[in-house]
């Protein structure tokens, strides 16, 4: 059986002085096997729909089901679990530890599901040197490239080997030839268990994921054409 995430009536709002509907009744299925990207202006709603997928914010209506398991998010416990154990999320910057080495960075997430360090730690140097970093194991965040971050970051949301990816303009801070190799990577991560989606403001990028969304309006617009 394919894995899924099933989106139903979702509507975030905030309020303000007057009510804003980020998010305005949004149904869809991601699939797994699929890469998604998501574009849309500043202030779209593209951070708020990653972050609710994430289950790390609370939508305001509307369900979420990963698996056809529906999402109870009063119980904060189980979704920090079913987040460390099947989301892998990678944010535009700081997604680091700046006290704490590359290869320590990645390892965590890992050791809190095994308690084991020294295969969390194999895990975590394989990984690392699978992204071609293998020289930086023991460097710390402010001692590698904008690039070289991202990367890590990228080997620190794999670790758990997750059925969802989840990133949130991860090339955001980075020139284009960096922002290839994290693409890249990303794009790599194509296999028919998982759902990568990742939020971009580059074009180029958004037109190679196997589905396109555009955020308008609270809505979500599926595209199958390129992007302009
Ligand atoms: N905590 C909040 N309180 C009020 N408004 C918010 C809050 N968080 C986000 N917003 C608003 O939600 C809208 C969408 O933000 P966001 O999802 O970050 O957009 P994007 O990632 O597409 O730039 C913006 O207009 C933003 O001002
Ligand atoms: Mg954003």
């Amino acid at each position: 059986m394919n894995n899924q995430i099933k989106i139903r009536n979702i509507i975030k709002k905030y309020e303000k002085n007057k009510t804003i509907k980020v998010l305005n009744d949004i149904s869809f299925n991601f699939e797994s096997g699929k890469i998604y990207s998501i574009v849309g202006p500043s202030g779209s709603g593209k951070s708020t729909l990653l972050n609710l997928l994430s289950l790390i914010d609370t939508p305001s209506s509307g369900t979420i089901e990963i698996n056809n398991s529906r999402i109870n998010f009063e119980n904060k416990i189980i979704n920090d679990n079913i987040r460390a154990k099947k989301i892998g999320i990678i944010h535009q910057d700081k997604n680091l530890l700046s006290d704490f080495s590359a290869v320590e960075n990645v390892y965590l997430p890992n050791l809190l599901l095994s308690n084991d360090h020294f295969s969390s730690m194999n895990l975590a140097k394989k990984i690392i040197k699978n992204i071609g970093l293998a020289s930086r194991l023991n460097h710390f965040p402010s001692e590698l490239s904008g690039g070289e971050n991202q990367r890590i970051a990228i080997a620190r949301a794999l670790i758990n080997n997750p059925e969802i990816i989840l990133a949130d303009e991860p090339t955001g801070s980075l020139d284009f030839d960096n922002a290839k190799q994290i693409f890249k990577i990303l794009l790599n991560l194509k296999n028919k268990n998982r759902i990568v989606i990742f939020a971009t403001h580059n074009r180029y990028f958004a037109n190679m994921a196997d589905c396109k969304i555009k955020m308008i309006s609270g809505k979500m617009k599926i595209t199958n054409e390129r992007i302009n």
